[in-house]
């Protein structure tokens, strides 16, 4: 009894001192606030980036207060710059509040890892987590303190550019690999100096655009909003995420940057969001486009009242605010409110006590740790789609050909502006230091754009001088992220026909593709003894390659959404819905541009399978592995309960290797029809030769909800299928029930 007074005494003095700390920085927020004019209150809503260094016009703008946040603000390496940015703002202006410096530190900083996508495919939320650990720890050194990241968009077209910056199709796996970054990112203590505050973007149904063409139109009803692309974004809140921004698209009729319903009512309504939403860049002017706002006037009133604090590039708030309160249009309360948010952030990224930059921990940029980071995740994002048995390459002669063979920039994908070009290390670099004089490189073409022949024969040269051949092609950086949507999406410029080239020479051949999203490459496939898909891997991409195709490793990576056969299938994933009349086995296996008899009248194309050419989940190993014994802990569960799911697992082969164990279930009747499959859980396990493993899965029911028709959230009792697999259409299959 003593103890549990004591205890409580105690949790009460815990709860008091924590409750003052947040007070603290409240009462901070307010007293500052009471202290602000109306136009140093504006300034804090306006993000600016400074054309070019210091100019004495941005100055005096600084000096008055009207500058709340820089963007980019130099380039990497100038961190004395943004201090020289600083001290005016702290000291010069009347009341020193700090400038917050945002830039997109999207997938590394000068040390550069995998694409987000590329980095998906490792399954490995610590290691991503890590990354983006590394990545804040570089930028921050550098000035920074604010990253635009983590981009935690679902989508499920690969003709649009910037799926190269997702975690791929599903909510589930995105949320948790979001949420890792968030943490990397914003470290255990945001007032470090190694933190970067987070931003989640780009709020909301951004990677729904019609047509996969970049800024367009997002037609999401409410449940599916809910279902599948809000999951990652609320994962972000509860992970403690300081800031959002808000997407280009319109939703349902609605600019993201003027949607009350997504930034207020679900955001700060829903989730108690208490940090701030940036509006992308010039967004909020863009819903005159938009043909939403009539002028920029009705851009400020809307975007302020919808809930949008700060805005990137453009002059609504700065020209309109003002008068709007003048007008009575919106309350001076209401910009108080926007504008605590962004010194809420800024207190609590403890920039008012150490709002200088010191240039120390610049030592850790591109350390020998941080390229390991970036080696581990290449190696971890490479997905072995094919292998004869050719992989592992022996020490042989290889002849090394493809435009990606030896293109340091191609190789950091997009976003990576701030990369270390003279850093990477491509694969012919790292291969020739394996082979020495038993490496014959050439590029083939030069731009994997290209269109002329010129390259091939000294290709086919180094070729018939080797024993094999590893061909590395792909996308340039160029035709992937931001405004980079492609209607096509198979290996561009000529390199088909340089493969083909090479097929002809009747030597073993090992395709490595490196791009910045799934591209549809079958007829290279059907020929290559091996294809390993590589996406942009970053500053470490060559060595890690060179472990791979030497077998120091054994390929590990799991792909994150699912491959088209052909752009004609798209949107194709696989937590689809069932159809009345859904496709049978039988319709597989109809041949490319040759309409068959269409046999049954079911849910499928006459001119090809109705089937990705690569599955979600799906990788292979330089092993096999075994899956058997699959148990649940009882028939049924609870509608609050859990079951247990476990399996066996057994490395069969001949190497060590990773397994990327996934669950699935399916809800088989619900109020509204659900998914053929959902993942639910995965886990990365090692298992050497001949070892047996169980993974064990806990299956919340909570989890098995969704929105139904009222958009709640609700579990259903009722019959589920589950699997414990290898990828979204193979695995050992249970089912069980979920009682009241
Ligand atoms: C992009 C954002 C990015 C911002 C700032 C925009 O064009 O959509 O993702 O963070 O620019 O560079």
């Amino acid at each position: 009894m003593k103890k549990t007074k004591h205890q409580a005494l105690c949790m009460l003095l815990l709860l008091g001192s924590l409750l003052q700390a947040e007070v603290t920085i409240e009462d901070k927020v307010s007293d500052l606030l009471d202290k602000m004019t109306l136009q140093e209150k504006i300034g804090q809503m306006i993000q600016r980036m400074p054309a070019s260094g210091m100019n004495s016009e941005f100055i005096d703008l600084i000096k008055s207060g009207s500058v709340g946040s820089l963007l980019n603000a130099g380039t990497n390496n100038q961190w004395q710059l943004r201090n020289q940015f600083q001290h005016i703002a702290v000291e010069q202006s009347r009341l020193g509040i700090p400038l917050i410096y945002g830039r997109d530190v999207i997938h590394g900083y000068q040390t550069i890892l995998p694409i987000p996508l590329g980095l998906s495919c490792t399954w490995n939320a610590e290691l991503i987590e890590k990354g983006a650990r590394m990545a804040a720890i570089e930028a921050a050194a550098d000035g920074i303190h604010w990253t635009f990241a983590p981009m935690i968009d679902i989508t499920r077209d690969p003709r649009w550019g910037r799926i190269a910056e997702t975690c791929g199709e599903d909510p589930y796996l995105t949320s948790i690999l979001g949420a890792a970054m968030v943490r990397g990112f914003q470290g255990e203590i945001l007032t470090a100096a190694d933190a970067l505050v987070a931003c989640a973007k780009h709020y909301v149904g951004y990677g729904a655009a019609e047509g996969g063409r970049d800024y367009n139109t997002t037609w999401i009803p409410e449940r599916q909003l809910r279902d599948v692309f809000l999951p990652s974004f609320h994962a972000a809140v509860m992970a403690g995420v300081g800031t959002f921004m808000s997407a280009f698209n319109d939703i349902n009729g609605v600019p993201a940057s003027g949607n009350e319903f997504t930034l207020s009512q679900i955001l700060r309504g829903e989730w108690k969001f208490d940090g701030f939403v940036v509006s992308d860049w010039a967004s909020m002017h863009q819903m005159i486009n938009h043909g939403f706002c009539q002028d920029e006037k009705e851009v400020a009133f809307k975007s302020v009242t919808a809930g949008v604090n700060m805005e990137m590039v453009g002059n609504a708030y700065e020209r309109h605010l003002e008068q709007l309160i003048a007008e009575g249009k919106i309350s001076e309360k209401l910009v108080d409110a926007r504008v605590a948010d962004i010194l809420r952030i800024k207190y609590r990224k403890g920039l008012f006590d150490r709002p200088y930059n010191d240039g120390r921990g610049r030592d850790a940029i591109l350390s020998s740790s941080h390229l390991q980071i970036a080696h581990q995740a290449a190696v971890q994002s490479a997905v072995l789609l094919k292998n004869d048995g050719i992989l592992p390459l022996k020490k042989c002669r290889i002849a090394l050909i493809g435009p990606l063979a030896d293109s340091p920039f191609d190789q950091m994908g997009c976003w990576s502006g701030d990369g270390a070009v003279s850093a990477v290390v491509t694969p012919k670099a790292a291969f020739g230091e394996r082979l020495g004089a038993n490496l014959y490189y050439a590029s083939g073409i030069k731009k994997s754009r290209d269109i002329g022949r010129e390259g091939f024969a000294e290709a086919l040269q180094a070729a018939a001088k080797a024993d094999v051949i590893v061909l590395v092609l792909g996308e340039e950086q160029s035709l992937s992220g931001e405004a980079h949507s492609r209607a096509f999406i198979n290996l561009p410029g000529a390199q088909n026909e340089l493969a083909a080239a090479l097929v002809e020479t009747g030597k073993p051949m090992v395709v490595v593709i490196m791009a910045g999203r799934p591209l549809t490459f079958q007829n290279i496939s059907e020929h290559a003894d091996a294809v390993l898909y590589y996406f942009h891997p970053g500053t470490m991409g060559g060595p890690a390659l060179a472990d791979i195709i030497f077998g120091d490793v054994s390929p590990c990576g799991r792909l994150t959404v699912s491959f088209p056969r052909t752009v004609g299938q798209i949107p194709i994933y696989y937590a689809h819905k069932n159809t009345g009349r859904p496709p049978v086995p039988q319709s597989l296996g109809i041949p490319m541009g040759t309409p068959v008899d269409p046999r049954e009248d079911t849910s499928k194309y006459m001119d090809v399978d109705y089937t990705p050419e690569y599955p979600f989940g799906y990788g292979l190993t330089y092993s096999s592995f075994v899956y058997e014994n699959l148990r649940l802990s009882a028939p049924a569960m609870k509608i609050d309960g859990e079951l247990i799911v476990t399996a066996e697992i057994t490395n069969t082969g001949q190497f060590p290797a990773t397994e990327v164990a996934q669950l699935y279930i399916r809800d088989l009747f619900g109020s509204v029809t659900r998914p053929v499959k959902e993942l639910k859980g995965f886990q990365r396990i090692n298992l050497n030769p001949g070892e047996k493993k169980r993974v064990t899965f806990v299956l919340k029911a909570h989890d098995l909800g969704f929105h139904g028709l009222d958009h709640h959230y609700v579990v259903e009792p009722g019959a589920f299928h589950v699997w414990i697999g290898w990828n979204a259409e193979q695995g050992l299959q249970g089912e069980f029930t979920v009682v009241e």
